[in-house]
């Protein structure tokens, strides 16, 4: 392995920031596990990205950052960027950004953040993953899970349009070689599986894997905002996730790339792999209800 690093990992108790703490400390490194919830757990700091005085500690150290934005924050530059200076002025050479496949560089939200990297960053080295939509979307408390284990429904505005849905341990791999490699990859690297799913092709695995009729009810756009909303979702968050499964029912997710191969040497999971490995270790049946919406 290369020369273990100290590495800050934000979103420490998150999808990504969870898997990617666990593989670094795998390899040897030390884990500056990032969050509001300081305390329990073995190298925990916490960290506020709104409580700038939280920000020495957590970098105390640190090499490298694993950079998940602020949750539902408009404007992540705006508290990022800030913190990107003095991430440098601590000592740190690297930091790898956890962006999305439905935003590029100069988009919006995180999109500045990637630009800001871009034009005159502070850092020589950095990477911004672009995950697709995540595999774990269907597992735990997110929307369509409950969807599955409730009504046996998955309810989207995408039509027949399909998703190169992503495994959160590949993303994790990917963003652990992006931290330590000597070179980092990228610096655009957009994240997927191995295939392309359209969201009934998805209730058909889920269907096979548990025994139980699943389907996939298309819905207009509006349709879905409203139904979101109803369900307790902000609207303008609600009509955001709306206008992606537009984009999904008119092909702007339908791709696969090679990153997860070519940067960490092993082959993407397949949808059919994960959620049979999942349902195995938590079949539905026994899981939680409450439900909460993929954090795109
Ligand atoms: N779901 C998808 O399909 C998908 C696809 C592509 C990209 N994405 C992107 O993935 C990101 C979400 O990443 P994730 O799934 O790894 O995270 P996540 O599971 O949603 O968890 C969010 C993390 O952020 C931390 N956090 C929240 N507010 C914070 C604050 N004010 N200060 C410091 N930490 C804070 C939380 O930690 P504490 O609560 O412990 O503080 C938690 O660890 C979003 O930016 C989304 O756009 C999602």
């Amino acid at each position: 392995m290369t020369e273990p690093l100290t590495v800050l990992v934000t979103g420490a108790t998150g999808t990504t920031g969870s898997r990617v703490a666990a593989r670094l400390s795998g390899l040897g490194h030390t884990v500056r596990a990032a969050s509001r919830r300081a305390g329990a757990g073995p190298g925990r700091v916490g960290f506020d990205w709104y409580d700038p005085g939280t920000h020495a500690e957590a970098l105390r150290g640190a090499d490298r950052v694993y950079l998940v934005p602020p949750v539902a924050e408009p404007e992540p530059a705006a508290v990022m960027g800030p913190f990107l200076e003095r991430a440098r002025a601590a000592g740190v050479t690297r930091v790898v950004l956890l962006g999305s496949s439905a935003i590029e560089a100069g988009g919006p939200g995180v999109g500045r953040v990637h630009q800001l990297l871009a034009d005159d960053g502070p850092f020589d080295q950095w990477a911004v993953l672009r995950p697709s939509w995540f595999m774990q979307n269907f597992t735990g408390d997110h929307l369509h899970a409950t969807g599955i284990r409730d009504e046996g429904v998955l309810t989207t505005a995408t039509g027949d349009g399909r998703v190169g849905f992503v495994d959160a341990d590949d993303i994790a791999a990917v963003a652990a070689r992006a931290l330590t490699d000597p070179v980092a990859p990228g610096p655009d690297l957009v994240v997927t599986g191995p295939e392309a799913l359209t969201y009934a092709e998805v209730a058909a695995v889920v269907t096979r894997v548990t025994g139980r009729a699943v389907r996939h009810r298309a819905v207009s756009p509006d349709a879905l905002a409203a139904r979101l909303t109803g369900l307790g979702m902000p609207a303008a968050f609600a009509r955001l996730l709306a206008a992606l499964d537009d984009g999904i029912s008119g092909g702007a997710q339908d791709r696969v790339t090679d990153t997860v191969e070519r940067v960490t040497g092993a082959a993407p999971r397949s949808f059919a792999e994960m959620y049979a490995e999942h349902h195995a270790s938590s079949p539905y049946a026994s899981s939680r209800s409450t439900a909460t919406a993929p954090s795109r």
